[in-house]
């Protein structure tokens, strides 16, 4: 526990930091992962939160609407320690049916002084049934925690609704949502998922499948329009909401990067906040909208939730601000709440719409 806390700690986070930079991104990342595994064995209290955060949806109450987003945790090593820095909820996967390897690598690179990473890692992971045993170890957890889903590399198109209903089944007992991922750049194909007629034959037939709560995250780099005309169609087909947004291939916004894989962190944060108020515009306000692409402070976070995001999420910030980042937005949030004499998320959500 003492680990934990003391990693908790801005300054040394910043030490430990300047030696992780030193070492090529990929590692440093399952070093890091490695150490979050082991400290998540020891008896972490759980992160208290200011009640005025509370939200119940779907049937779940969660804590504070900072969550964890998809790809920091792909294999379910470490979900207790995410809960300990205080995260609100957490999102585990990509998980693919079968064990995949991913792209040769290198496949992840910093851009330190934009705050922003690149990567074309392809999904990955230990595969349905490792992940499965996992989360059925930690499952219920203090908060709620759900599974991202995607094909694998080698299944042709026509049998990504397969890929998809094997894992709702087979995860269905040991995790609290679902997150359809069609927008990863980094599988060929998968983005062709989100044209609507494809879509719809592939959410329809999940929805019925699952007990949890399904939702859709969705690219930043769709034809204007397009998202909104997307949401309807999940929202048609049964998702229960949307996640915006996966990372962007708008290379243009990293000058001299590679032409490679998906950008996130701050470059893609003005993207991500259009999607959202794009989104957020044309929907009504009970439909959940998780927003995610370069979130990294309380103030952030409360310009989203105004523009109406109910919830949000961070990868890249976590990388750069350390753990002890989520209570830094958490307190800053509360700060601005109570400086606009809000006193529950409810009165915040969508006033900007
Ligand atoms: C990701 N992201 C991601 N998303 C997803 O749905 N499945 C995945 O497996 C991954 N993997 C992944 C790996 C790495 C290294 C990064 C940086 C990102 C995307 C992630 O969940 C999020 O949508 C974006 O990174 C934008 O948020 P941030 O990072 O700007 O806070």
């Amino acid at each position: 526990m003492r680990t934990g806390l003391a990693l908790s700690t801005p300054w040394i986070y910043r030490a430990v930091r300047q030696l992780l930079f030193r070492m090529e991104a990929e590692r440093a990342h399952r070093l890091t992962l490695r150490l979050l595994r082991w400290a998540s064995r020891l008896p972490l209290p759980a992160a208290s939160h200011h009640p005025g955060l509370e939200q119940d949806l779907w049937g779940l109450t969660i804590p504070t609407p900072v969550g964890l987003a998809a790809g920091m945790d792909k294999d379910c090593e470490a979900p207790k320690s995410f809960v300990f820095m205080g995260l609100g909820f957490i999102e585990v996967g990509t998980i693919t049916p079968r064990p995949q390897a991913g792209n040769p690598t290198p496949r992840l690179l910093r851009h330190v002084d934009r705050q922003s990473l690149q990567n074309w890692l392809g999904f990955n992971n230990l595969g349905l049934d490792a992940v499965r045993r996992r989360l059925e170890r930690i499952h219920p957890l203090s908060v709620p925690i759900g599974a991202n889903l995607g094909k694998n590399k080698a299944t042709p198109d026509d049998g990504a609704l397969d890929d998809y209903l094997t894992l709702v089944e087979g995860l269905e007992g040991c995790c609290d949502f679902f997150v359809v991922n069609v927008s990863s750049p980094n599988t060929p194909g998968l983005r062709d998922l989100q044209a609507p007629p494809q879509l719809r034959a592939l959410l329809e037939p999940l929805a019925a499948a699952s007990r949890r709560p399904l939702l859709v995250k969705l690219s930043p780099d769709l034809p204007a329009g397009e998202a909104p005309r997307l949401a309807d169609v999940a929202l048609e087909s049964g998702a229960a909401g949307l996640v915006l947004t996966n990372t962007t291939t708008a290379y243009e916004l990293l000058p001299g990067a590679p032409e490679r894989g998906g950008l996130s962190g701050r470059v893609l944060a003005e993207r991500s906040f259009a999607v959202l108020e794009e989104v957020a515009s044309r929907i009504g306000p009970e439909t959940v909208l998780v927003s995610v692409g370069g979130i990294d402070s309380g103030q952030e976070v409360y310009r989203r939730l105004r523009a109406g995001a109910r919830l949000t999420e961070i990868y890249t910030a976590l990388v750069y601000g350390g753990p002890s980042l989520p209570r830094r937005i958490e307190r800053e949030l509360v700060e601005l709440m109570e400086r606009d004499g809000v006193a529950h998320l409810s009165d915040l959500v969508g006033v900007d719409r």
